[in-house]
């Protein structure tokens, strides 16, 4: 088989590395790919949101399925073209995509399904949502309605901060028009947890729980990020919450969305909050999660294509389910500043040195070829990821490894996956 992944970041670098590995796969390409991906060939003059380029590649290369990594592309209708054109495509069609692109969709949704979620309300209008947020005087989330890269969302203490974050995401438009509509929250308590659902849009197929870490400071205070290190598997979801989570949210979404007419082919990432065993939806996201899937990808045992081969071809029930004996943490490594300004362009050291441990990958999200190494190109650079028998192994070889990369105004958090640790943390 021949596999296309559309998209450049560390995600798509952990898809790559995970699909090059099947013994199905002759060949994998990557649009535009990026200069870390040494296992696929690149094609960076096509972009992941351009149907017509990405139909032309995987016609003149005889591609057998495209998997489509980042959420913009999806909303922007990309897999229905690549659909149209005759291709296998793991994503969801522009339609199913809303349950990203838009959460009011999503809470709307949920609403008519009766899966457990935070109460919301939603606004237009800056003077009404200020005047909402004062009469409602608690904690509750501030969120654009529409994509903002993980980052158009504040979690607020109380009616001032909340009244601040409404002229910045609606006044100011720092997200620009995804801040044209925004949701007010109940704000959730809890352990967040992230859970994928692998669907062909009848058929289910769930990974190991995950958890990220979405502030930019160790103990979760800072910025949100589009993410600072993940791990799976997440102790959180036990078995009795993945069962709830699995009668109460996924199968409910994906059966509603097949009933409502948008068949969800491709990854559905839940984004829960659980509290005294209950889960709730926080958000959901149509596409892997990153930097999840650099840990998921090095966790998992078996063979990751037939899963996606077979949700594109609506044939996941006679996919083998892999196994996921391991455990494995992902340690990001940012550029000084982020998740506001940073510089790019500076020199990193030792990424050769840290993956010299054969339980270690270095994924990279945003790295430029300069000379004979690598340069920052983003503000996550590099996802530190390493495999082991549990978490807390794991996690000593991701920090092992990541100690051993250096560039200067590097920024990562010292706390990764110390929640699953033994007596840490919960
Ligand atoms: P989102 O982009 O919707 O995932 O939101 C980013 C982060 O904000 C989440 O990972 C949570 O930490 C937090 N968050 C979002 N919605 C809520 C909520 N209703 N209650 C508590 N925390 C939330
Ligand atoms: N890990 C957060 C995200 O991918 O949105």
């Amino acid at each position: 088989m021949r596999v296309l992944v559309a998209g450049s970041g560390g995600r798509e670098h952990a898809l790559v590395w995970k699909i090059a590995q099947s013994p199905q796969v002759e060949r994998v390409l990557a649009a535009p790919g990026s200069d870390g991906m040494s296992e696929a060939t690149c094609y960076p003059d096509v972009s992941a949101g351009d149907g017509t380029a990405l139909i032309e590649l995987a016609k003149r290369e005889a591609v057998d399925l495209v998997v489509i990594g980042p959420e913009d592309p999806l909303a922007a209708g990309v897999a229905d073209v690549l659909r149209e054109a005759g291709l296998a495509v793991f994503g969801p069609s522009a339609a199913a995509a809303q349950l990203e692109g838009s959460k009011y969709f999503a809470r709307a949704f949920m609403s008519r399904h009766d899966i457990p979620q935070p109460a919301f309300a939603r606004f237009t209008d800056l003077d009404e949502a200020l005047a909402y947020v004062a009469e409602q005087g608690g904690p509750c989330v501030v969120k654009a309605d529409g994509l903002a890269a993980g980052k158009g969302v504040a979690v607020c203490d109380g009616p001032e901060d909340a009244a601040a974050a409404l002229r910045e995401i609606m006044g100011d438009r720092r997200f620009g028009a995804a801040g044209d509509e925004v949701l007010i929250e109940e704000r959730l308590l809890g352990e967040e947890a992230s859970y994928y659902a692998i669907s062909d849009g009848t058929h289910v197929v769930t990974l190991a729980p995950a958890q990220d870490h979405k502030r930019a400071q160790d103990g979760d205070v800072g910025e949100n990020t589009g993410g600072m290190g993940a791990y799976a598997p997440a102790p959180v979801v036990d078995a009795a919450v993945e069962k709830r989570t699995l009668e109460e949210i996924v199968h409910p979404t994906i059966r509603g969305m097949r009933e409502e007419g948008h068949p969800f082919v491709g990854v559905l990432y839940v984004g829960l909050m659980i509290r005294d065993g209950v889960p709730k939806v926080i958000e959901f996201n149509v596409r892997f999660g990153d930097p999840e899937t650099q840990a998921l990808m090095l966790q998992m045992d078996g063979d990751l294509v037939p899963l996606l081969d077979g949700a594109a071809r609506g044939t996941l029930d006679a996919a083998p389910v892999p196994g996921t004996s391991d455990a494995a943490v992902c340690v990001v490594l940012a550029s000084g500043g982020y998740p506001r300004n940073y510089e790019t362009g500076i020199r990193i050291e030792g990424i050769e040195s840290a993956e010299a441990d054969p339980d270690v990958v270095v994924f990279h999200s945003g790295t430029k070829r300069e000379g004979p190494g690598f340069v920052t190109k983003g503000g996550r650079v590099l996802g530190v990821t390493a495999r082991g028998s549990d978490v807390s192994t794991a996690r000593s070889r991701a920090y092992a490894a990541a100690d051993r990369i250096r560039f200067e105004g590097q920024h990562r958090r010292g706390d990764i996956a110390n929640r699953a640790l033994p007596g840490r943390g919960r």
